[in-house]
C-alpha cells in the first residue's frame, strides 16, 4: 500500500485522524493517505519525497499543470498589491471581458468561488427569471453540493435501465422539500426528457445540463439530446443552463462550441481560475439582468470573496495560454492516450474499456450498453475494481481521480503520455487481480 509504512504521510493521516472527520476535508480525498509537499508541470513530490504523475491536477483544475510560469507570475504581482479588497479590481474587468470574448454565449460574467456556487447561482437566476420553483436535471450528474443539484447525484446504476427516472435524496436525511422541486430526467433520452418537461410544464424554470458529464466517462451529450432541450426550454418557457465547470476546457469557447446550441445562462469553475477557488455564471445580457443589483426582485449576487483578485490574476494568465492551438495539441494527446489505453487492453483481453473525450479519460470494468446513464456508469458490482484500480496505479505513482478518472494537462509530455498509459493498463490488470503489484 502507498506510502509505504513509516512514511512521514503516515505520521499525518494519523495526526488528520484526530483532528477531523476521517482524517479530511474532502471526501474524495480521505483516503490518500499521501500529502502533497510541492508540483511542477506534471508531477507532485509528496511529503515523502516521492514523484507522482498527476492524472487528477486537482479534480479538473490546473491545466498546465502546477506552477505554470505565466500563472505564477501574474500571482507573484497581484501578491505585491495586496490580497482582498472591499473595492473592485482590474483583473476582475480583464477575465470578464476575456470569457465575454470567448464564449459567444456569454454577454454577461459574474464571479464567485466555487462550481457549486455558480450551478447554484445559475438555478436560482432561473426560478427568479420565470417566477416557477423546479428545476430539471440529469439522473447521476455530478452539479456540485447545492441541495438542489445534489439530487440524484449518485443514483444506483441500474445496467441498461431506461425509462423514468426518480428524484431521491443524496443522504439518509436531506431536505425532503428539494424533491419536489428538482425533476430528475434521463441523460441523453430525449423521448422520456421531453415528457417529463411537459408534465411539469408551468412548474420548471430550469434546466440544467453538463455536456460532457464525469459519470458517464465524458461522454459527449448526443447533438440531438441538446438540440431537443433547447426546443423544449424555449416552448415550455424554461432556462437552458450548460454547467461547464469541467467541459470548458474541451474547447476553446467551452464544450458548447462543438454544439449548435446556445445556452441562456452557463456555471463556469475549475480552469477559469488558474489553481484557484473559482466559480462563474455567465450568459445572454437578458437572462443576466436578474443579477443586476439595482433591478427590483433579482437575485442577490454577493460573496465577501467573489472576484477575488488573486483568482482573477491566476485565472487571466491560465486562459491566455489556452489558445486553440494549446488546446488542440491537448486534445490530441488525450486521443492518443485512450488509443494506447484501448490497445493495451485488447493486447491483455482484459474485460475493459476506456471513455472519454479532450483531455479526459475514464476507465470502466464492465460493457458499455448504450448512451445514458445507467449504460455506462460505474455498476455496484464494479466498485471494488475502481478501489483496486486506484490504488494499483497509486502505487505505480500515478495518481488519478478515485473513480476511475483522469485529465491530462497541458504539462504533459509525449514521454508523461506512455507512462500513465503503461501504468493503466498494468493497475487494470492488477485490478482484476491478473498481476502482482509493483514494488513501491
Ligand atoms: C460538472 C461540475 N459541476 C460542478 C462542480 C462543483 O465545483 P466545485 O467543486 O468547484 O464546487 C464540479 C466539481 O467537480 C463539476 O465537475
Amino acid at each position: 500500500m502507498f506510502p509505504a509504512a513509516g512514511s512521514r504521510s503516515e505520521e499525518v493521516y494519523k495526526r488528520a485522524q484526530r483532528v477531523m472527520p476521517h482524517g479530511s476535508s474532502r471526501k474524495s480525498l480521505y483516503d490518500m493517505r499521501s500529502y502533497a509537499h510541492c508540483g511542477e508541470g506534471s508531477r507532485i513530490r509528496d511529503i515523502d519525497g516521492t514523484y507522482i504523475l498527476d492524472g487528477s491536477n486537482n479534480f479538473m483544475v490546473l491545466i498546465h499543470g502546477h506552477r505554470h510560469a505565466p500563472t505564477m507570475t501574474a500571482l507573484s504581482e497581484q501578491l505585491g498589491h495586496g490580497l482582498s479588497f472591499g473595492l473592485p479590481v482590474l483583473g476582475e474587468v480583464l477575465l470578464a471581458e476575456h470569457l465575454c470574448a470567448r464564449v459567444a454565449s456569454v454577454d454577461h460574467v459574474v464571479f464567485c468561488s466555487s462550481g457549486t456556487e455558480a450551478v447554484m447561482h445559475a438555478m436560482k437566476a432561473a426560478r427568479s427569471i420565470t417566477k416557477r420553483q423546479k428545476i430539471a436535471k440529469c439522473e447521476g450528474l455530478y452539479h456540485g453540493t447545492y441541495d438542489y443539484a445534489e439530487v440524484s447525484n449518485a443514483a444506483p446504476v441500474k445496467p441498461g435501465f431506461q425509462g423514468f427516472p426518480v428524484s431521491r435524496l443524496s443522504s439518509d436525511f436531506g431536505m425532503p422539500h428539494v424533491l419536489e422541486d428538482v425533476v430528475v430526467i434521463p441523460f441523453n433520452d430525449a423521448a422520456v426528457t421531453e415528457q417529463i418537461l411537459r408534465e411539469h410544464a408551468q412548474e420548471i424554470g430550469g434546466i440544467v445540463l453538463d455536456l460532457a458529464p464525469s459519470r458517464v466517462g465524458y461522454v459527449a451529450a448526443d447533438p440531438s439530446y441538446v438540440k431537443a432541450l433547447r426546443r423544449l426550454a424555449d416552448e415550455l418557457g424554461m432556462l437552458l443552463i450548460f454547467d461547464e465547470v469541467a467541459s470548458f476546457r474541451l474547447s476553446y469557447g467551452g464544450a458548447q462550441e462543438l454544439y449548435d446550441v446556445t445556452p441562456d445562462l452557463t456555471a463556469f469553475g475549475k480552469i477559469i481560475g488558474g489553481g484557484m477557488p473559482v466559480g462563474a455564471v455567465g450568459g445572454s445580457a437578458k437572462a443576466m439582468k436578474i443579477f443586476d443589483p439595482t433591478e427590483k426582485g433579482g437575485v442577490s449576487f454577493t460573496g465577501t470573496f467573489n472576484a477575488h483578485p488573486l483568482t482573477m490574476a491566476a485565472g487571466l494568465a491560465t486562459l491566455n495560454h489556452y489558445r486553440v492551438e494549446d488546446i488542440v495539441a491537448l486534445n490530441k494527446k488525450g486521443d492518443r492516450l485512450r488509443a494506447m489505453i484501448r490497445s493495451g487492453i485488447a493486447k491483455q483481453g482484459l474485460p475493459a474499456h476506456v471513455e472519454g473525450s479532450g483531455s479526459f479519460v475514464s476507465i470502466f470494468f464492465a460493457p458499455r450498453m448504450g448512451n445514458g446513464y445507467h449504460a455506462i456508469a460505474h455498476r455496484p458490482e464494479e466498485q471494488a475494481l475502481v478501489q483496486r484500480f486506484w490504488s494499483a496505479a497509486m502505487d505505480r505513482h500515478l495518481l488519478v481521480d478515485v473513480s476511475a478518472r483522469l485529465n491530462i494537462s497541458t504539462a504533459y509530455s509525449d514521454a508523461d503520455v506512455e507512462e500513465a498509459a503503461a501504468a493503466i493498463i498494468e493497475s487494470i490488470e492488477e485490478a482484476f487481480n491478473r498481476s502482482q503489484p509493483a514494488a513501491a
